[in-house]
């Protein structure tokens, strides 16, 4: 007999492919409710969940006692619970490398979007209030040649850092680990958190989401940024404090700010929904095609892999 996997929604075909050994069964289009969840996991080997499942302690003992494997398809990995996965030697596994140029782009794109107003731009021009072509219409800052600062330089903030290169950008990091060779070889200079808040017009956060990353970016950081900073967020939402960004942003103390991520999702703190000043993109960091092929690929490979007794490869714990 088979063994069982569950995918928790339509993913590519690519991978869908690489799992044709196994009984497969795909929950549903739209995230699954958490019953539903329970019900369809009951007997599974192996799990490919997505950022919209939580992979707790009950998801696993309703998988039963031949859980082996959770191949999430995000690089994140906040949903899964690692403590209780190690308890069950469950091999938990994500998706790394594979998306970070993607991630990069968007986070490109939110910057550049933010910066030179296109949301707002857009809708003027949708709701047929644009009269006329304005020397003073819409203006925003330049980019080119701007200060980035960089929270969290891992590969994705890494990849951001070189498209700012592009940009004549002078870019300033932050991180927990100094990155020498990356100073060297980019020019990039490590700061302390808040000089890089004091000084930088773009801030973009790239760290994972961790208890020591839960509102990294709250209240009295916000007011550390200069009243031209731009806030760039396509990490995890709970990174940012989102009520404290729906203040600064509504009382004009940051210029602007370009979203990914929420600390709800699919919710979005109502405040932001109403001001012009934020761009607001529905967790999409990743979403190119041949990123999304890619994701699916690497998870399905890691399913494959530890249910035929080989190492994952990309594993998370152990
Ligand atoms: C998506 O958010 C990911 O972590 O890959």
């Amino acid at each position: 007999m088979p063994e069982k996997v569950l995918v928790t929604r339509e993913i590519p075909d690519a991978g869908l492919r690489l799992l044709r050994d196994f009984d497969v069964t795909v929950v549903s289009e739209s995230p699954p409710g958490r019953g539903e969840l329970l019900e369809a996991v009951h007997g599974a080997a192996g799990i490919l969940p997505t950022v919209t499942e939580k992979m707790d302690a009950e998801v696993m003992d309703a998988a039963g006692d031949g859980l082996k494997v959770i191949a999430n398809m995000a690089v994140g990995y906040d949903n899964v619970d690692l403590d209780a996965a190690g308890e069950r030697d469950v091999v938990v596994t994500n998706t790394p490398e594979v998306l970070n140029e993607t991630t990069a782009d968007t986070a490109f794109m939110l910057l550049l979007a933010a910066a030179r107003r296109l949301g707002e731009a857009e809708r003027l021009l949708r709701s047929g209030g644009w009269d006329a072509w304005g020397p003073m219409q819409l203006t925003g800052p330049d980019v080119w040649g701007k200060k980035l600062g960089v929270v969290g330089f891992g590969r994705i903030g890494q990849a951001v850092a070189r498209r700012a290169r592009g940009f004549d950008m002078e870019i300033l990091y932050h991180d927990q680990y100094r990155n020498e060779s990356a100073e060297k070889e980019t020019g990039v200079q490590y700061a302390e958190l808040d000089e890089l808040l004091r000084t930088c017009d773009f801030i973009s956060v790239h760290t994972p989401l961790t208890d020591e990353t839960h509102h990294l970016i709250g209240a009295r950081e916000l007011e550390r940024m200069k009243p031209e900073a731009v806030l760039i967020n396509t990490s995890r939402g709970p990174v940012v404090d989102e009520a404290a960004l729906a203040d600064a942003l509504s009382e004009e103390r940051i210029f602007a700010a370009g979203l990914d991520v929420y600390e709800k999702e699919p919710e979005v703190h109502p405040k932001l929904l109403e001001l012009e000043n934020v761009v607001l993109a529905p967790h999409i960091g990743s979403a190119s095609v041949e990123t999304r092929d890619r994701m699916a690929v690497l998870a399905a490979e890691n399913i494959v892999a530890v249910l035929s007794g080989d190492e994952p490869k990309t594993p998370v714990n152990g």
